[in-house]
């Protein structure tokens, strides 16, 4: 298995927050960036795919419902072109500067859902992070849990409401939402990157607090 490498200028402190779609991220990023903004860190938040101006154009081929059947191969290089645009552009820059770097979805992504979901093999996924990514990986990766049926319920409303076409991944059964789950619980357990996994079937307030207690546990460990 991998180890985690970061980027030999870097003083910055990477957290990729995971989950299935519907799982409270983006709030929960919202929140956490606040925070940490107040406890007096600069904070730079993305997101993947997208992140970059070519990013976003990679984001709505790969998520619009019905516009591209891609292959899962062309579909993980795609993700990969948009992470690679991503680091170069945002992510790098950002932690040599010393930001701390909160980025929605990560590699533990493509290996949930080009992996476990669509049948990838994690070998694979792994070479290829390590060939193109510079094998980056986060300092942390929060990994919110929650049932895929309650999860994909708010996703799927919520897009409805918002009429952003974004629903490729939504519309696909339960059985893979199921297995991209259970592929974050694995990575927690097995990969020797650190990950959390936090229960997200509570109230927000309670996600929360237990989302900055981790990250302040492990930034303590690393900015003494
Ligand atoms: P996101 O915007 O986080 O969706 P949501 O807010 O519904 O959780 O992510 C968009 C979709 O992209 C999501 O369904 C998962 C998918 N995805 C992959 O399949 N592989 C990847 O590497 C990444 C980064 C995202």
């Amino acid at each position: 298995m991998h180890k985690q490498s970061r980027h030999k200028q870097s003083r910055g402190f990477m957290i990729a927050l995971e989950g299935v779609d519907g799982s409270g991220k983006s709030g929960l990023a919202r929140s956490l960036s606040a925070a940490l903004r107040d406890a007096g860190h600069e904070v730079l938040a993305t997101h993947e795919p997208g992140g970059t101006e070519a990013g976003a154009a990679l984001r709505k081929i790969l998520l619009a419902s019905n516009a591209y059947d891609w292959t899962p191969t062309a579909e993980l290089l795609l993700m990969n072109a948009s992470r690679r645009q991503h680091i170069d552009q945002v992510i790098l820059p950002a932690l040599q500067a010393g930001k701390i770097v909160l980025c929605d979805r990560f590699v533990g992504s493509t290996i949930a859902y080009q992996g476990a979901g669509r049948g990838l093999s994690e070998a694979l996924i792994l070479d290829l992070h390590r060939l193109t990514i510079e094998d980056l990986w986060p300092d942390l990766t929060l990994v919110l849990d929650l049932d895929p049926k309650v999860a994909l319920e708010r996703s799927r409303s919520r897009l409805q409401q918002s009429q952003i076409d974004e629903g490729r991944f939504e519309a696909l059964d339960l059985a893979f939402h199921r297995r991209v789950r259970q592929s974050f619980l694995d990575q927690a357990a097995k990969l020797p990157a650190p990950y959390k996994v936090v229960d997200a079937d509570r109230p927000p307030e309670l996600v929360e607090r237990e989302a900055l207690s981790q990250v302040s546990e492990i930034l303590a460990e690393r900015i003494p």
